[in-house]
């Protein structure tokens, strides 16, 4: 069997916040477990296995009564906790009878879960992604399912050359592949800088900026482990100070990606397009949001054609450039946390 290449303590986000409703089961399978989901009457949001203990009918088929899911099946009931509460014809409940819950927990416009050991998940380790519900920021996203691994868009990601060849026209133009990059990594985190200084902008940032001339662009990329980035991008008019860190003739937005294995192959691929400035603005941010959603649709083509070489290429292996030590650092730092996780249980065995 192929190697898992996802960790399990750690926070995955599953859903936008609206997906998840009062009384309604929403399945969705998450590193390779189908789960489903579903609000309680006060707000809060629940996650358990979509399998009923007593012959593992998908509970997504049953029903929410009274804050407890109600198998489809034989009409076992399973309390938010995932205790069965009623059995039919039959007054005393075996005990062991249960499904197991996931710790969730609503944050930044996303639902986050913990697959792993839940006396670890700390909600305050949920990767800062604010820009998605900060007043002083506007902006929108959607999900892209992506029939590719995972770790395919954090590498995506994580090397914004492929912008000049996959996004040519919209946000890509030569000056993306030229320019120098700086990579640096803390503890689960790594991070991309490139600046692009004093080049004419390409046609999208052209048109945020609003002014003629040359710009000063800039690109940093914030990895958090095992798959959240926040992208800061923006434009300023060449020479007004950006790179020492006086943006304020300049446009910014933080792309947020959140990015969620459901299989091996196959991934949930969270994003929102955030801006800081013209927030009152409705039209521009669905201009915004339709722009991005059709400049991923592009990576979204390269990917899932990635994925099927590779699986057409099982004896084949990847070869790492320059342009790469970004998502190098990315792929190192999900293997310490598999790594880690693997010590534990070899611990406990
Ligand atoms: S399978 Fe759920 S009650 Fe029988
Ligand atoms: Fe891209």
């Amino acid at each position: 069997m192929a190697e898992r290449t996802y960790p399990f303590n750690t926070w995955y986000a599953v859903a936008w916040d609206y997906e998840i409703a009062e009384g309604r089961l929403l399945p969705r399978r998450i590193c390779n477990k189908p789960l489903v989901f579903y609000r309680k009457k006060d707000g809060t949001a629940v996650a358990m296995d979509d399998a009923c203990w007593h012959r593992l009918a998908p509970l997504s088929k049953g029903k929410v009564v009274n804050d407890n899911v109600v198998c489809p099946y034989h009409g076992l009931v399973f309390e938010p906790g995932g205790r069965c509460v009623h059995m039919p014809s039959q007054e005393t409940i075996n005990p062991s009878a249960c499904v197991r819950t996931y710790p969730l927990v609503d944050r930044h416009r996303l639902c986050w879960v913990w697959m792993g050991d839940p006396a670890l998940a700390d909600p305050n380790l949920i990767p800062d992604l604010h820009w998605n519900d900060d007043p002083e920021w506007a902006g929108d996203g959607t999900t892209l399912h992506l029939k590719a691994n995972y770790l395919l868009a954090v590498d995506n990601l994580m090397d914004l050359t492929h912008e000049t060849f996959v996004h040519q026209g919209s946000i890509g133009n030569d000056a993306v592949a030229e320019a120098p990059f700086r990579t640096t990594h803390g503890p689960g985190t790594a991070t991309v800088t490139r600046w692009i200084l004093n080049q004419e902008p390409p046609a999208f940032w052209g048109e945020q900026l609003g002014k003629p001339g040359p710009v000063d662009r800039w690109q940093i990329i914030h990895f958090t482990a095992p798959s959240t980035i926040a992208l800061d991008v923006g434009v300023a008019p060449a020479g007004t100070g950006a790179p020492e860190g006086d943006r304020s003739q300049g446009v910014n937005g933080y792309i947020t990606f959140a990015i969620t294995p459901e299989t091996e192959t196959t991934t949930h691929y969270f994003w929102a397009a955030n801006r800081n400035f013209d927030i009152d603005n409705q039209s521009r941010t669905t201009i915004w949001r339709e722009g991005v959603r059709k400049i991923f649709a592009q990576d979204e083509a390269i990917l899932e054609s990635q994925q099927q070489a590779i699986e057409a290429n099982p004896d084949k292996t990847f070869y790492d450039l320059n342009i790469d030590a970004g998502g190098a650092w990315a792929r190192r730092k999900v293997a310490e946390m598999i790594e880690a996780e693997q010590a534990t249980m070899r611990r406990a065995v």
